[in-house]
């Protein structure tokens, strides 16, 4: 009886210890599927990642984001595995800021990290018609007046994640060199290297920062926590295979993190939203009553600059009627 029961007490600690030990991983016992017995809210109704169906979207056009700090270049950029994937932080103040757009006040970087697959068939977390990218970039903001990260995840509106995509080019992408360089410094967990070059933010991302898709979700690693808004911007990034493939090379205390990805979530009674530019024209804003009350605010610009076929055609529709009454 003695020994049956000290045997169930050594079971129980090998199993509290692996879940603490590792504490979360993308594969087995400690796989997604299972985050939820350890962290409540990764059963949570508003979860990520998700689905972004450009067939259910709601057009906006939202103010313009502003972005401060990210075309400075930063000396001590701290570059570290942290046995899940590999976050980039800044040390020196003050940080990078973003506001504007769907967000209400200042958000102050913190870190950003990556998310990849086993191939380049896959490895984003939000999928867009179900169409999966090789990589994400994950951008993590806290509110100003919350002060920390520790606090700002208290509150419903604490963070914002920029999302951005990858897609393959032929080309090596320059800006990523500094990145990978540093990876090949870190590939064991819980090792770090200060980056040898100043790092620029907006070196590392897209073009156009204006079309983005904005809805509100969680963290997609554990405690999950429900308070991140997120803008996950619409045209990739373009990087060469042989650049994603370092990342693949990073280890865990279990081997090779060959992937990191939560797999999408229910949307459930979520919009997303879908902003265009507002500064192209805006010559037929309608005057509808309906749309005061909502926010954010569904304007009616006019836009096409050959961007997503189908979204246009949808415009398009919208418009005619507008087009028309003006001519006459
Ligand atoms: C990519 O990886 C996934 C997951 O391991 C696998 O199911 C798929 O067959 C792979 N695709 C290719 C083209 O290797
Ligand atoms: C990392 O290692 C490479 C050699 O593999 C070296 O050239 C580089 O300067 C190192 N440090 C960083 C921060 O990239
Ligand atoms: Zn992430």
């Amino acid at each position: 009886m003695c020994v049956l029961l000290s045997g169930v007490l050594i079971y129980t600690l090998i199993q509290v210890s692996t879940i603490h030990g590792e504490d979360f991983g993308y594969d087995g016992v400690i796989g997604p599927k299972y985050w939820g017995e350890t962290y409540r809210e990764c059963r949570g109704k508003h979860q990520s990642p998700i689905n972004i169906n450009i067939l259910r979207v709601k057009q906006v056009a939202l103010p313009d984001i502003v972005f401060i700090g990210f075309d400075d270049p930063i000396d001590d950029v701290h570059v570290t595995n942290n046995g899940h994937t590999v976050l980039i932080e800044v040390e020196n103040e003050p940080h990078p800021r973003v506001s504007g757009g769907p967000l209400d006040g200042n958000y102050v970087f913190s870190q950003m990290h990556f998310h990849w697959g086993d191939n380049d068939t896959l490895g984003s977390e939000d999928k867009i018609n179900h169409r999966s990218f090789p990589m994400e970039l994950h951008m993590v903001f806290y509110k100003e007046v919350y002060k920390s990260v520790k606090e700002a995840v208290k509150h419903p509106d604490g963070l914002t994640v920029l999302a951005f995509f990858y897609e393959l080019d032929r080309h090596n992408h320059p800006a990523y060199d500094d990145i990978t360089s540093a990876l090949t410094n870190v590939t064991d967990p819980h090792s770090t290297v200060v980056m040898s070059q100043p790092f620029s933010f907006l070196n590392i991302l897209p073009l156009d920062l204006r079309r983005y898709f904005t809805y509100k979700g969680s963290l997609t690693t554990p405690p999950c926590s429900e308070v991140v808004i997120w803008l996950d911007f619409e045209q990739p990034v373009r990087l060469a295979h042989e650049q994603i493939e370092i990342f693949r090379e990073l280890r865990s205390a279990n081997g090779k993190i060959r992937h990191n990805f939560r797999p999408i979530q229910p949307i459930g009674d979520r919009t997303v939203f879908y902003n265009v530019d507002n500064n192209y024209f805006t010559y037929n804003e309608i005057d509808d009553p309906d749309t005061e009350k909502t926010k954010p605010k569904q304007k009616k610009s006019g836009h096409n600059s050959g961007g997503n076929i189908q979204l246009n055609m949808i415009y398009l529709f919208s418009v005619l009627p507008i087009l028309v009454k003006n001519h006459y």
